[in-house]
């Protein structure tokens, strides 16, 4: 697994307080890339850094050699590489971990909130050619909403806002419980409490269920264990996985939060 440079090559806004990146990524990154899978990028112009940062693929274009990011810039690090302008290059190593897996749904619920409406973006342009997807969306406020335009030809689309200044007012489960008929599959991203939610949600219902996790992390492919988080055997008994390696999509009944 190696490192390597990839060129920006569009930034924008996303919404309130995100930033968009297209990079260039070469074919032999392309190829395996599915959507849950991240990118891990060196903070650009500072030693201190040592640790990369996990950001979601939110898009990959093959034809066009690229894939799209949504970075919130949170602490230093993420700062610091939405510093980074088109033309310059990002340090990327990806993609990373594993995926969501349609297993033949053919209806599927895609929620996210805030940050982690990014990966689902990605994920609806895949399940849509095999599934009808829907696409139920968090934000805390209206100025925070982003990426709707990218949903539209993939999802049907629910805004949910927690202040009720877009859409419905409420959480993603919220909204869910009260408006839509139940999946075959439910995926979802988002703060540990929306997926807890979820969780509870789907195991109440028996649906199946994916969960994408977010962690610290320190290597990013397996090696330190930094990213930790408990999970269940089949037998009930917990255990430990690796959020990098073995996720960041876990089985929602294998997972405790
Ligand atoms: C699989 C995965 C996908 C993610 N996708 C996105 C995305 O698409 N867009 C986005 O904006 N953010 C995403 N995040 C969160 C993002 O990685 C953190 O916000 C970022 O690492 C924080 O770094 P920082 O330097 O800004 O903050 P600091 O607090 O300065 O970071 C210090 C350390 O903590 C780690 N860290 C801090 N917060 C988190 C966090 N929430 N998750 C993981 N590591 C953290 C950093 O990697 C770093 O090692 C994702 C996280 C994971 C695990
Ligand atoms: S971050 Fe090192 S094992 Fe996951």
């Amino acid at each position: 697994m190696r490192p390597f440079m990839a060129k920006i090559l569009e930034k924008g806004p996303l919404g309130r307080d995100m930033v968009r990146f297209v990079l260039h990524a070469p074919e032999a990154f392309l190829q395996p890339v599915l959507p849950g899978m991240f990118v891990h990028i060196k903070v650009p112009n500072d030693a201190s850094h040592i640790l990369r940062r996990p950001i979601s693929i939110m898009d990959a274009d093959a034809k066009a050699g690229s894939i799209t990011l949504g970075i919130q810039p949170k602490g230093d690090g993420t700062q610091r590489i939405c510093t980074l302008e088109p033309g310059d290059e990002m340090e990327i190593i990806a993609p990373l971990g594993n995926s969501f897996a349609l297993n033949g749904a053919k209806t599927v619920w895609a929620l996210g909130g805030g940050v982690g409406v990014a990966p689902m973006l990605f994920a609806c342009h895949e399940f849509s050619k095999m599934a009808q997807v829907t696409a139920v969306l968090g934000f805390r406020t209206a100025e925070q909403v982003y990426a709707e335009g990218d949903f539209a030809p993939f999802a049907d689309l629910m805004i949910c806002t927690d202040d009720g200044c877009r859409g419905f007012n409420g959480t993603v489960v919220d909204a869910v419980r009260e408006k839509l008929e139940l999946p075959e599959l439910i995926i979802a991203c988002g703060p540990t409490p929306m997926l807890k939610a979820v969780q509870a949600f789907a195991l109440e219902r028996d649906i199946p269920c994916q969960l994408s996790l977010e962690q610290r992390m320190g290597c990013g492919y397996g090696a330190c264990l930094t990213c930790s988080c408990k999970t269940k055997r089949s037998d009930g008994s917990e255990t430990f996985a690796r959020v990098c390696a073995d996720g960041p999509i876990f089985d929602a009944k294998a997972v405790v939060l």
